[in-house]
């Protein structure tokens, strides 16, 4: 049975030995922070059964039984095929961690990280073997949000990319190329050119939050749940892209003359969209918002999956 090491066992790691369990590799765990741990191994367990319950996992305590608490980085990596790093995101503590991984694991491991910031040609480059390290960068809850972005270093190997793709397609996720480094990855440039026309629409008093909030989820957001921008154009047209890029460019030229400011993001700003933002909820209150999301989410990948897409038809 493969092997998929997983270090660091916070909110992200825990969702990954999730994912590599239920797809049935063996997981083995590591944290530095012994209480880190002691969580872990119930959360993941807890976690397993809970979609099980939605159909989304066939043998939650089969699963849960493939995973193994280690107390050590050694017992971790050191028979690993695949290892996914998950912890603090400073360049400082990927550095020290990947150089240590590069030491223990198997010639052939490939060694992923899930930063969501920083590109591994900032903490690979003086390894031995950085032509195995990729960045892997997964989406909020990875159990549930199947995207992950790939991303190498210009020195991470073809092979290693091609391994890693086949890794995570195999337990379910859906891995995408980022053909080359760039700050903060496509997902994540995509939500913040979209969050930045948001607070600007909401603070120079064109919309209220709550009614920009129902755009996206009534709006926008319904289609993006099965298909991309790409393909939602292409069917607002009759003539496909090109004919949609015809009728509508004139519009969109004039909108890009009044790009939102970096000032939307000027502390003054942003403070006064979050002020009208209403009902701030207390930390335990989000805590608890967020198991109703996860709740939605997993019904929503219950009904994708066994939604015929249009290419299965
Ligand atoms: N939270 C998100 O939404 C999200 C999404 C995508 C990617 N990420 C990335 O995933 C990584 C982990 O984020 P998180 O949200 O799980 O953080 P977290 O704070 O929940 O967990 C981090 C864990 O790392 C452990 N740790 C501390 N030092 C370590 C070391 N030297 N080696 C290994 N583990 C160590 C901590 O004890 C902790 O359990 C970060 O790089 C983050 O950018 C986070």
């Amino acid at each position: 049975m493969a092997i998929a090491a997983i270090v660091g066992a916070g909110l992200i790691g825990r969702a990954w030995a999730h994912v590599f369990a239920r797809g049935g590799w063996e997981v083995r765990v590591w944290d530095p922070v012994e209480a880190a741990r002691d969580n872990a191994a119930r959360l993941i367990e807890q976690s397993l059964h809970e979609l099980a319950q939605h159909g989304l996992v066939q043998d939650p305590a089969g699963a849960a039984r493939r995973v193994t608490m280690v107390t050590t980085l050694e017992d971790a990596v050191g028979a690993a095929d695949y290892v996914q790093e998950n912890g603090p995101e400073t360049v400082e503590a990927k550095r020290d961690t990947f150089a240590r991984m590069d030491a223990i694991a198997p010639q052939a491991a490939v060694l992923a990280s899930s930063t969501s910031a920083i590109v591994a040609s900032r903490f690979t480059e003086s390894l031995p073997g950085r032509s195995r390290c990729i960045v892997a960068h997964p989406v909020n809850p990875p159990h549930l949000v199947a995207v992950v972005e790939l991303c190498g270093a210009p020195w991470t190997s073809a092979d290693t990319k091609t391994r890693a793709r086949d890794v995570l397609r195999a337990v379910g996720q859906v891995p995408i190329e980022v053909k080359k480094e760039i700050d903060g990855f496509i997902l994540n440039r995509l939500q913040v050119a979209l969050l930045t026309e948001a607070f600007r629409l909401v603070h120079e008093g064109y919309v209220s939050p709550e009614d920009l909030d129902h755009t996206i989820a009534e709006g926008l957001g319904l289609r993006w749940a099965f298909m991309g921008p790409f393909e939602t154009i292409e069917l607002n047209a009759p003539g496909g892209i090109p004919d949609y890029c015809r009728r509508y460019v004139s519009w969109f030229r004039r909108y890009m003359q009044e790009l939102p400011p970096a000032s939307v993001w000027d502390d003054a700003s942003w403070q006064n969209v979050a002020a009208s933002w209403p009902g701030a909820l207390t930390p335990e209150a989000i805590a608890d918002k967020s198991l109703w999301r996860d709740e939605r989410l997993a019904s929503l990948v219950a009904h994708k999956r066994i939604a015929k897409t249009y290419s299965d038809r």
